[in-house]
């Protein structure tokens, strides 16, 4: 049977169209039961609902903190009968509540190779270090902000005429590559957490 995806964003949504896509090209053996974002507007409502998909916006000013938030949202993805969480373009800390609802069941996605540059506008940081290659990564969530065990990293490298545009984009694509990959990985469930490392069996 399918698996049940829940969708978490607060904006632009390409990493939703990317898996989006891997499910309709048979690339990911899944469905998106549920997108929802904590941005009213939100792009990525829009490219949910124009691909069919239930859609809800979670007001974070409706609860009176951010355990409330996250419970209402953990709430929601029950009554959705999510298997598993991918946040893409979260712009929210995820806490216990939802953590503990989804155990080893939430994936972010990140515009560095962790641990290096965790945290906001992580292109922007990769340049002003200097460093010569940067990349992708989906790790688990977990309370440590950008700090979860990786599934999957690709790298990119950093070219001496870089904006933080055009390093974003060429990392862009391939976070929309590995995306989809790593949670079929997931899916699959071939793996166990080990110390941090997600260790691969039968692969
Ligand atoms: C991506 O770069 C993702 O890695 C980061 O936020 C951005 C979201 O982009 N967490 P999009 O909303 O998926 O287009």
């Amino acid at each position: 049977m399918s698996r049940r995806l829940a969708v978490l964003a607060s904006g632009r949504g390409s990493n939703l169209q990317a898996i989006i896509e891997a499910i309709a090209d048979g690339r990911l053996d899944a469905s998106i039961a549920i997108v929802v974002a904590n941005q009213a507007g939100a792009a990525a409502l829009d490219r949910a609902a124009a691909a069919g998909v239930q859609t809800r916006y979670l007001n974070p000013k409706d609860f009176s903190g951010r355990d409330e938030f996250d419970l209402a949202m953990a709430t929601a993805l029950t009554a959705s009968r999510v298997d598993l969480v991918c946040l893409a373009g979260y712009m929210r800390l995820v806490g216990a509540p939802l953590l503990e609802a989804f155990p080893s069941r939430i994936l972010n996605i990140h515009p560095s190779l962790l641990p290096a540059f965790p945290g906001l506008e992580a292109p922007r940081q990769a340049l002003a270090h200097g460093v010569r290659i940067s990349g992708a990564t989906v790790h688990f969530a977990t309370k440590e902000l950008d700090g979860g065990p990786i599934v999957l990293q690709s790298a990119v490298p950093v070219l001496a005429d870089d904006t933080v545009d055009t390093l974003s984009a060429r990392i862009l694509v391939e976070e929309h590559r590995i995306y989809p990959e790593a949670i079929q990985i997931v899916l699959d469930g071939d793996w166990s957490i080990v110390g941090r490392r997600v260790v691969l069996t039968r692969r």
